[in-house]
């Protein structure tokens, strides 16, 4: 049974990494639709907390570090800020926007270790982990590559295959090579402790049998897991950036930061709740003072009439389906998710959004751009939302919803009725002849929108939650457009007074409606219908503004983005595009390190071209006699495409001698000519500078 009836609401968006800024990828996934979620539970006056805040462990942010040559600490503590202020910008509604490297989450999450180890719940395992000799460091995660053995990817993690999505260990990489020297790590026995998902599986299984309800790709994927069969998982790591365990015998040992991270929504509301929290650090956590919610935290945390849901993207379904339930049931004082509407991913103009080849729309660079378009972004990737399956971000769409669908059918619909409000009765709603059928049936299907919208709203159906909101819009346009109060007014003054009353009353809909959608813009609607800010309760009648109210004056709420606007954002992305495929070609990865005598055994020496002649019948291959000062040698080379074999006679070239002789299309190559090749291919040959004699050592 589903149970529905909840006296409060713990909503949680996945807490971003702290190692770069936040782009529309996160947005669509998780910050925008749990942002519509509580704010229109708060607009409904349900009790409600946001949670969210900086996910400040885990490897990603030790190797930026290292990468940029300061402290992890001075990473999270840039990022942070970044990121904080993106959301704060976008409207993100966040009662708290925390971090996991704050004191009481150190406490928190340790403490759940401890309770959970007092238990006997962790098995305590020695296993072979791969060790950095040079860097004197284990290798966990992120800290190594290799080859994904699912799909062959050379550059899969130790934690997951990104091209694949399979989630892996280090030790299942072929070929692993540690990120922080190039070489190939060794293994090492370290201790470390695990939560036997396995042993731990019936009680999974019956918790995710009983949400049938949940999004099919959600449960499909816990589904899944299971059927393969659920693993234990360590807890910890050997590394010193994290939550330190509190074990004695756990000296250069964190925890795991998929265990630390989802009890970090816990210890945000444990200072969320916490009076004591002081000026700076309510300034640190982005803590919105003007929503008081009741309670406690444990109200929100362990008590069954909570209801919690867990706003995240695809990849983190296991961690906060599988992973965090167990350890909250391992724990037994808390109660686990009701729901979990986890989002596909968004592409940027078909490619996957990757922060490596900056291919994204970072929100801070999207504001600098558009200063006062929060709302069109919000609307675009609600209107595009992946809710389903992976979806598109491209500019000329987000130009198009702008431009046809806020501007001309939700900005024309508000500016028509206003403007005419203002022309005719001097801002003043009145009421003239009596409704006509007309009318009444134009209210009536009014009436029905705050249910169709908030129904798909609970049922985290948000794309089409919008498209309804906007079909009340449409509702206004064809009821004006029929009634045409521009030609009445002609001929009947009164008649008019009433079709802009109940335009007017449409509008007022309008604004409490798109509260959760576009934040923004209700404010400025609100502010020119000279309203108070209105609770979703009040939508659906027909006499919101009463007789001889007084509108404020009309403002545009969109204006048009131009095709210039969007080549702009087009070329930037064109920029990148280039920009990576230029650096793609100029680096080829460094080969493994050899030692002295394997360089020494190749004989390299100067030798002159006698003569040349192509192959018959191949395209690229060349016959070279050399003349090495030791012997006159013939050699086929693959070079016939870049030389004229009648321009090259005479030229000095390098030749290594000693490579074992070959057969090429029925010719004996004795040795190999030393090319260098340009990334776009083109072939030069490696000669000296100077005449030298021939057979002269290269080395
Ligand atoms: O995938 C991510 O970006 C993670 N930092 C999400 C963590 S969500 C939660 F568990 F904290
Ligand atoms: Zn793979």
């Amino acid at each position: 049974m589903i149970k529905n009836n909840f006296n409060r609401y713990t909503v949680t968006a996945a807490l971003p990494y702290t190692n770069g800024p936040v782009h529309i990828g996160h947005l669509a996934g998780v910050y925008i639709p749990a942002d519509i979620y509580v704010r229109y539970l708060r607009s409904k006056g349900k009790e409600v907390i946001f949670i969210c805040g900086s996910d400040e462990h885990g490897v990603p942010i030790t190797l930026k570090a290292k990468k940029e040559g300061v402290t992890p600490q001075e990473v999270v503590d840039k990022y942070h800020r970044i990121i904080g202020d993106s959301f704060r910008d976008f409207g993100i509604s966040f009662n708290i926007y925390h971090r996991t490297s704050s004191k009481t989450h150190h406490q928190t999450a340790a403490g759940f270790f401890t309770a959970l180890y007092e238990k006997g719940i962790f098995t305590e395992e020695v296993t072979e982990q791969y060790f950095d000799e040079k860097a004197n460091q284990f290798l966990a995660d992120r800290y190594i590559t290799g080859t994904c053995p699912n799909c062959g990817n050379e550059n899969a993690y130790g934690d997951q295959c990104e091209k694949c999505g399979t989630s892996l260990s280090p030790t299942e990489l072929i070929n692993p090579k540690s990120t922080l020297s190039g070489d190939k790590p060794v293994l090492r026995p370290t201790k470390n402790w695990f939560l036997p998902l396995d042993k731990m599986q019936p009680e999974i299984e019956k918790y995710i049998d009983s949400h049938k309800e949940w999004r099919p790709t959600v449960y499909g994927q816990c589904k899944s897991w299971l059927n393969v069969g659920l693993q234990p998982r360590a807890m910890t790591r050997d590394l010193d950036w994290g939550v330190h365990v509190p074990l004695e015998d756990a000296e250069g040992k964190v925890l795991y930061v998929w265990f630390d991270a989802p009890i970090g929504y816990i210890s945000a509301t444990k200072d969320l709740f916490d009076p004591e929290l002081n000026q700076q650090q309510k300034k640190d956590f982005y803590l919105n003072e003007d929503l008081k919610p009741q309670g406690t935290w444990k109200d929100y945390w362990q008590s069954e009439d909570s209801k919690l849901v867990h706003f995240i993207g695809k990849d983190n379904i296991v961690f906060h389906c599988i992973i965090f339930p167990a350890v909250l049931m391992a724990h037994g004082s808390f109660k686990v998710a009701d729901n979990v509407p986890a989002n596909e991913f968004l592409n940027l103009e078909g490619d996957k959004i990757s922060t490596s080849r900056n291919w994204a729309v970072w929100l801070p660079e999207y504001l600098k751009d558009f200063p006062d378009k929060q709302d069109v972004l919000r609307y675009v990737l609600t209107a595009t939302a992946p809710e389903t399956k992976d979806n598109d971000f491209t500019w000329k769409d987000f130009q198009a919803r702008n431009n046809n669908e806020l501007v001309a059918i939700l900005g024309n619909f508000i500016n028509r009725v206003m403007v005419l409000s203002h022309k005719y009765f001097d801002g003043k709603v009145e009421m003239g002849s009596p409704l006509t059928q007309t009318d009444i049936e134009a209210l009536a299907a009014m009436s029905l929108f705050p249910e169709k919208v908030g129904s798909s709203i609970e049922q985290y159906r948000f794309r089409e939650a919008l498209a309804e909101f906007m079909n009340l819009a449409r509702l206004g346009n064809k009821y004006l457009a029929d009634e045409e109060p521009w030609q009445i007014i002609k001929s009947d003054e009164e008649r008019v007074k009433t079709i802009l009353n109940v335009g007017l009353q449409i509008s007022a809909n309008l604004a409490i409606l798109m509260q959760p959608f576009l934040p923004f813009t209700a404010k400025k609607l609100f502010a020119m219908l000279n309203m108070e800010l209105m609770d979703w309760n009040r939508a659906g009648i027909s006499d919101l503004l009463g007789n001889g109210h007084q509108l404020n004056k009309a403002i545009l709420l969109f204006d048009k983005i131009e095709d210039l606007e969007i080549e702009v954002q087009v070329k930037k992305l064109m920029d990148i595009k280039l920009n990576n495929e230029q650096e793609n070609i100029l680096i080829s990865e460094a080969k493994p390190d050899i030692n002295f005598d394997q360089f020494a055994a190749m004989d390299v020496r100067v030798g002159t071209i006698l003569s040349a002649e192509k192959v018959a019948k191949t395209k690229k291959l060349l016959k070279l006699t050399i003349d090495t000062g030791l012997d006159k040698r013939i050699v086929v080379s693959g070079i016939a495409e870049y030389f004229d074999p009648q321009l090259i006679v005479g030229k000095q070239v390098s030749i290594i001698i000693n490579l074992e002789p070959r057969e090429i299309k029925g010719i004996m190559s004795q040795g190999m000519i030393l090319m260098a090749e340009n990334p776009d291919g083109k072939l030069s040959f490696v000669s000296p500078l100077d005449k030298v004699s021939n057979g002269s050592v290269v080395r």
